[in-house]
Protein backbone atom coordinates (compact mmCIF):
# COMPACT_ATOMS: atom_id res chain seq x y z
CA UNK A 1 0.00 0.00 0.00
CA UNK A 2 1.10 3.43 -0.97
CA UNK A 3 0.71 5.90 1.93
CA UNK A 4 0.26 9.68 1.43
CA UNK A 5 -0.68 12.76 3.33
CA UNK A 6 -3.39 14.93 2.01
CA UNK A 7 -2.97 18.61 2.26
CA UNK A 8 -6.09 20.44 1.26
CA UNK A 9 -6.86 19.00 -2.62
CA UNK A 10 -3.10 18.12 -2.82
CA UNK A 11 -1.76 14.53 -2.06
CA UNK A 12 1.83 14.51 -1.09
CA UNK A 13 3.46 10.60 -1.59
CA UNK A 14 7.07 9.91 -0.81
CA UNK A 15 9.24 9.15 -3.84
CA UNK A 16 10.65 5.70 -4.15
CA UNK A 17 13.00 5.95 -7.19
CA UNK A 18 11.78 2.56 -8.21
CA UNK A 19 8.46 4.19 -8.85
CA UNK A 20 10.17 7.09 -11.16
CA UNK A 21 11.91 4.41 -12.98
CA UNK A 22 8.92 2.14 -13.80
CA UNK A 23 6.80 5.73 -15.16
CA UNK A 24 4.14 3.26 -16.24
CA UNK A 25 3.47 1.54 -12.76
CA UNK A 26 3.77 4.83 -11.12
CA UNK A 27 1.52 6.96 -13.82
CA UNK A 28 -1.38 4.32 -12.78
CA UNK A 29 -0.74 4.29 -8.66
CA UNK A 30 -1.07 7.98 -8.84
CA UNK A 31 -4.45 7.70 -11.21
CA UNK A 32 -5.73 5.72 -8.67
CA UNK A 33 -5.24 8.17 -6.03
CA UNK A 34 -7.41 10.52 -7.72
CA UNK A 35 -9.63 8.13 -8.70
CA UNK A 36 -10.16 6.83 -5.11
CA UNK A 37 -9.91 10.48 -3.44
CA UNK A 38 -12.44 12.60 -5.52
CA UNK A 39 -11.48 15.66 -3.76
CA UNK A 40 -7.80 15.36 -4.50
CA UNK A 41 -6.48 17.37 -7.58
CA UNK A 42 -3.18 17.05 -7.69
CA UNK A 43 -0.08 14.72 -6.71
CA UNK A 44 3.10 15.69 -6.11
CA UNK A 45 6.11 13.73 -4.94
CA UNK A 46 8.45 14.61 -2.01
CA UNK A 47 11.85 13.60 -2.83
CA UNK A 48 13.78 13.03 0.18
CA UNK A 49 13.00 14.37 3.54
CA UNK A 50 12.29 18.22 4.78
CA UNK A 51 15.55 19.57 4.45
CA UNK A 52 16.72 23.66 4.98
CA UNK A 53 16.47 26.70 7.64
CA UNK A 54 12.73 26.77 6.05
CA UNK A 55 11.58 23.04 6.78
CA UNK A 56 10.65 22.49 3.16
CA UNK A 57 10.41 18.91 1.13
CA UNK A 58 11.60 18.86 -2.40
CA UNK A 59 8.39 18.43 -4.35
CA UNK A 60 7.84 17.36 -8.21
CA UNK A 61 4.73 17.63 -9.64
CA UNK A 62 3.70 13.69 -10.91
CA UNK A 63 -0.20 14.12 -11.82
CA UNK A 64 -3.26 16.52 -12.20
CA UNK A 65 -3.17 20.26 -11.80
CA UNK A 66 0.18 21.62 -11.89
CA UNK A 67 -0.11 23.50 -8.66
CA UNK A 68 1.93 23.53 -5.36
CA UNK A 69 -1.20 25.63 -3.29
CA UNK A 70 -4.16 24.92 -1.58
CA UNK A 71 -5.99 25.51 1.40
CA UNK A 72 -6.47 23.00 4.21
CA UNK A 73 -9.04 22.59 6.31
CA UNK A 74 -8.90 21.28 10.20
CA UNK A 75 -11.09 21.63 13.01
CA UNK A 76 -12.88 24.64 11.52
CA UNK A 77 -10.04 26.63 10.57
CA UNK A 78 -8.69 27.04 7.17
CA UNK A 79 -4.70 27.28 6.10
CA UNK A 80 -3.47 28.52 3.25
CA UNK A 81 -0.77 27.46 2.00
CA UNK A 82 1.86 27.12 -1.17
CA UNK A 83 4.02 23.96 0.02
CA UNK A 84 7.17 24.91 -2.46
CA UNK A 85 7.44 27.99 -0.20
CA UNK A 86 6.37 26.93 3.31
CA UNK A 87 6.30 24.09 5.58
CA UNK A 88 2.62 22.88 6.59
CA UNK A 89 1.83 19.04 8.19
CA UNK A 90 -1.64 17.11 8.31
CA UNK A 91 0.06 15.22 10.69
CA UNK A 92 0.18 17.82 13.45
CA UNK A 93 -3.75 18.45 13.58
CA UNK A 94 -4.27 16.58 16.70
CA UNK A 95 -1.53 18.37 18.06
CA UNK A 96 -2.44 22.05 17.18
CA UNK A 97 -5.95 20.89 18.84
CA UNK A 98 -4.49 19.47 22.03
CA UNK A 99 -2.38 22.67 22.63
CA UNK A 100 -5.55 24.78 22.15
CA UNK A 101 -7.33 22.56 24.63
CA UNK A 102 -4.59 23.03 27.53
CA UNK A 103 -4.61 27.10 26.69
CA UNK A 104 -6.62 29.05 29.24
CA UNK A 105 -8.61 32.32 28.46
CA UNK A 106 -6.59 35.27 29.06
CA UNK A 107 -3.14 33.83 27.97
CA UNK A 108 -0.46 35.49 26.43
CA UNK A 109 1.20 33.22 24.44
CA UNK A 110 4.66 32.79 22.02
CA UNK A 111 4.65 30.71 19.49
CA UNK A 112 8.75 30.55 18.27
CA UNK A 113 8.31 29.16 14.99
CA UNK A 114 4.98 29.86 13.70
CA UNK A 115 4.97 29.12 10.20
CA UNK A 116 1.72 29.74 8.34
CA UNK A 117 0.01 30.16 11.29
CA UNK A 118 -1.51 26.86 12.04
CA UNK A 119 -0.86 26.92 15.96
CA UNK A 120 -1.67 30.22 16.60
CA UNK A 121 -5.26 29.91 14.63
CA UNK A 122 -6.65 26.96 15.67
CA UNK A 123 -5.45 28.57 19.21
CA UNK A 124 -7.10 32.12 18.92
CA UNK A 125 -9.80 30.15 17.52
CA UNK A 126 -10.95 28.15 20.41
CA UNK A 127 -9.62 30.45 22.75
CA UNK A 128 -10.30 33.62 24.74
CA UNK A 129 -6.92 34.48 24.37
CA UNK A 130 -4.97 38.19 25.43
CA UNK A 131 -2.39 37.78 22.40
CA UNK A 132 0.11 35.23 20.51
CA UNK A 133 3.35 36.30 19.19
CA UNK A 134 3.97 34.37 15.78
CA UNK A 135 7.62 34.61 14.68
CA UNK A 136 9.00 33.55 11.79
CA UNK A 137 12.24 33.45 9.90
CA UNK A 138 10.99 32.38 6.19
CA UNK A 139 8.97 36.03 5.21
CA UNK A 140 6.86 33.74 2.58
CA UNK A 141 5.55 32.02 6.36
CA UNK A 142 5.10 34.86 7.48
CA UNK A 143 3.10 36.47 4.54
CA UNK A 144 0.49 33.51 4.32
CA UNK A 145 -0.08 33.71 7.92
CA UNK A 146 -1.07 37.10 7.65
CA UNK A 147 -3.32 35.63 4.37
CA UNK A 148 -4.48 33.27 7.07
CA UNK A 149 -5.38 35.25 9.86
CA UNK A 150 -7.72 37.09 7.62
CA UNK A 151 -9.07 33.99 6.27
CA UNK A 152 -10.05 32.85 9.28
CA UNK A 153 -11.33 36.36 10.51
CA UNK A 154 -9.31 36.68 13.54
CA UNK A 155 -8.44 39.93 14.32
CA UNK A 156 -5.65 41.84 16.32
CA UNK A 157 -4.76 38.39 18.84
CA UNK A 158 -2.10 37.43 16.64
CA UNK A 159 1.13 39.27 16.15
CA UNK A 160 3.22 37.69 13.42
CA UNK A 161 7.11 38.72 13.23
CA UNK A 162 9.41 37.85 11.00
CA UNK A 163 12.67 37.31 12.48
CA UNK A 164 14.60 34.67 14.24
CA UNK A 165 12.91 33.72 17.62
CA UNK A 166 16.31 33.57 19.55
CA UNK A 167 16.62 37.77 18.65
CA UNK A 168 12.66 38.82 19.26
CA UNK A 169 11.95 36.93 22.34
CA UNK A 170 15.29 38.52 23.65
CA UNK A 171 14.53 41.97 22.58
CA UNK A 172 11.00 42.19 22.79
CA UNK A 173 9.43 38.84 24.69
CA UNK A 174 11.41 38.92 27.91
CA UNK A 175 8.92 38.18 30.69
CA UNK A 176 6.06 38.61 28.85
CA UNK A 177 4.26 35.39 28.03
CA UNK A 178 2.53 32.79 29.88
CA UNK A 179 3.35 29.54 27.63
CA UNK A 180 5.88 29.32 24.65
CA UNK A 181 5.34 26.68 21.67
CA UNK A 182 8.34 24.85 19.97
CA UNK A 183 7.07 23.29 16.97
CA UNK A 184 10.67 23.27 15.27
CA UNK A 185 12.05 20.08 17.04
CA UNK A 186 15.81 20.44 15.04
CA UNK A 187 16.10 23.95 17.00
CA UNK A 188 14.46 23.39 20.05
CA UNK A 189 16.56 22.43 22.35
CA UNK A 190 19.24 25.26 21.65
CA UNK A 191 16.27 27.99 21.99
CA UNK A 192 14.85 26.35 25.09
CA UNK A 193 16.78 28.76 27.75
CA UNK A 194 14.82 31.97 25.13
CA UNK A 195 11.60 30.45 25.94
CA UNK A 196 12.47 30.12 29.51
CA UNK A 197 13.49 33.87 29.05
CA UNK A 198 10.05 34.42 27.38
CA UNK A 199 8.02 33.54 30.26
CA UNK A 200 6.86 35.52 33.09
CA UNK A 201 7.98 33.82 36.62
CA UNK A 202 5.92 30.49 35.99
CA UNK A 203 4.71 29.35 32.44
CA UNK A 204 4.15 26.43 30.02
CA UNK A 205 6.72 25.52 27.48
CA UNK A 206 5.96 23.01 25.03
CA UNK A 207 8.65 21.30 23.84
CA UNK A 208 9.27 18.94 20.49
CA UNK A 209 12.29 17.06 19.97
CA UNK A 210 12.95 14.64 17.12
CA UNK A 211 15.12 11.41 19.25
CA UNK A 212 16.64 7.66 17.93
CA UNK A 213 16.09 5.14 20.27
CA UNK A 214 17.21 1.64 20.47
CA UNK A 215 14.50 -1.31 21.15
CA UNK A 216 15.70 -1.02 24.86
CA UNK A 217 15.34 2.57 24.75
CA UNK A 218 12.25 4.45 25.60
CA UNK A 219 12.45 7.76 23.70
CA UNK A 220 10.12 9.70 25.60
CA UNK A 221 12.47 8.86 28.53
CA UNK A 222 15.68 10.12 26.57
CA UNK A 223 13.94 13.59 25.81
CA UNK A 224 13.27 14.42 29.35
CA UNK A 225 16.66 13.21 30.76
CA UNK A 226 18.20 15.66 28.24
CA UNK A 227 16.08 18.14 28.58
CA UNK A 228 15.67 17.77 32.16
CA UNK A 229 19.68 17.86 33.16
CA UNK A 230 19.89 21.15 30.51
CA UNK A 231 17.31 23.03 33.36
CA UNK A 232 18.89 21.90 36.21
CA UNK A 233 22.34 22.57 35.31
CA UNK A 234 21.14 26.31 34.47
CA UNK A 235 19.40 26.04 37.85
CA UNK A 236 15.84 26.58 36.29
CA UNK A 237 13.14 24.77 38.59
CA UNK A 238 10.77 22.42 36.39
CA UNK A 239 8.79 19.64 36.30
CA UNK A 240 7.23 17.84 33.17
CA UNK A 241 3.56 18.04 32.99
CA UNK A 242 2.78 15.82 29.98
CA UNK A 243 4.92 13.95 27.04
CA UNK A 244 3.47 12.02 24.31
CA UNK A 245 5.65 10.20 21.34
CA UNK A 246 3.95 12.26 18.22
CA UNK A 247 4.70 9.84 15.54
CA UNK A 248 7.65 7.54 13.89
CA UNK A 249 9.95 9.97 11.57
CA UNK A 250 11.88 7.28 10.56
CA UNK A 251 13.42 3.92 11.72
CA UNK A 252 14.05 3.80 14.93
CA UNK A 253 13.31 8.19 15.10
CA UNK A 254 10.40 9.59 16.84
CA UNK A 255 8.99 13.00 17.35
CA UNK A 256 8.48 13.62 21.04
CA UNK A 257 6.20 16.71 22.52
CA UNK A 258 6.89 17.72 26.19
CA UNK A 259 4.96 20.07 28.39
CA UNK A 260 7.45 21.58 30.54
CA UNK A 261 6.03 23.71 33.61
CA UNK A 262 8.56 26.16 34.92
CA UNK A 263 7.81 27.20 38.63
C1 LIG B 1 8.57 22.67 11.42
S1 LIG B 1 8.03 24.27 10.86
C2 LIG B 1 6.59 24.48 11.88
C3 LIG B 1 5.69 25.57 11.41
C4 LIG B 1 4.32 25.65 12.11
N1 LIG B 1 4.47 25.79 13.53
C5 LIG B 1 3.49 24.47 11.76
O1 LIG B 1 3.43 23.51 12.55
O2 LIG B 1 2.86 24.47 10.68
C6 LIG B 1 9.23 25.30 11.61
C7 LIG B 1 9.18 26.76 11.17
O3 LIG B 1 10.23 27.45 11.87
C8 LIG B 1 10.76 28.43 11.01
N2 LIG B 1 12.12 28.77 11.54
C9 LIG B 1 13.30 28.12 11.33
N3 LIG B 1 14.28 28.70 12.03
C10 LIG B 1 13.71 29.74 12.72
C11 LIG B 1 14.23 30.71 13.62
N4 LIG B 1 15.50 30.72 13.97
N5 LIG B 1 13.37 31.61 14.14
C12 LIG B 1 12.05 31.62 13.78
N6 LIG B 1 11.52 30.72 12.90
C13 LIG B 1 12.33 29.79 12.39
C14 LIG B 1 10.74 27.81 9.63
O4 LIG B 1 10.74 28.78 8.62
C15 LIG B 1 9.41 27.01 9.69
O5 LIG B 1 8.34 27.75 9.17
Amino acid sequence: MLSFDVIGDIAIIKCFPILLKQKNISIDIFAKILEKNKHIKTVLCQKGGINGEYRLGNLEWVFGEQKTDTVHKEYGCKFYVDLNHVYFSPRLSFERMRIAQETKNGEKILNMFGGVGSFSIMISRYVSISKIYSIDINPKAIQYALKNIKLNKINNKIVSIMGDARYITMTHLSNKVDRVLMPLPLKSFEYLIYAVRALKKRGMIHYYDFVHSTKSEDPIEKVTQKVSINLCKQGIDHGIKFARNIRSIGPNWHQIVLDIKIK
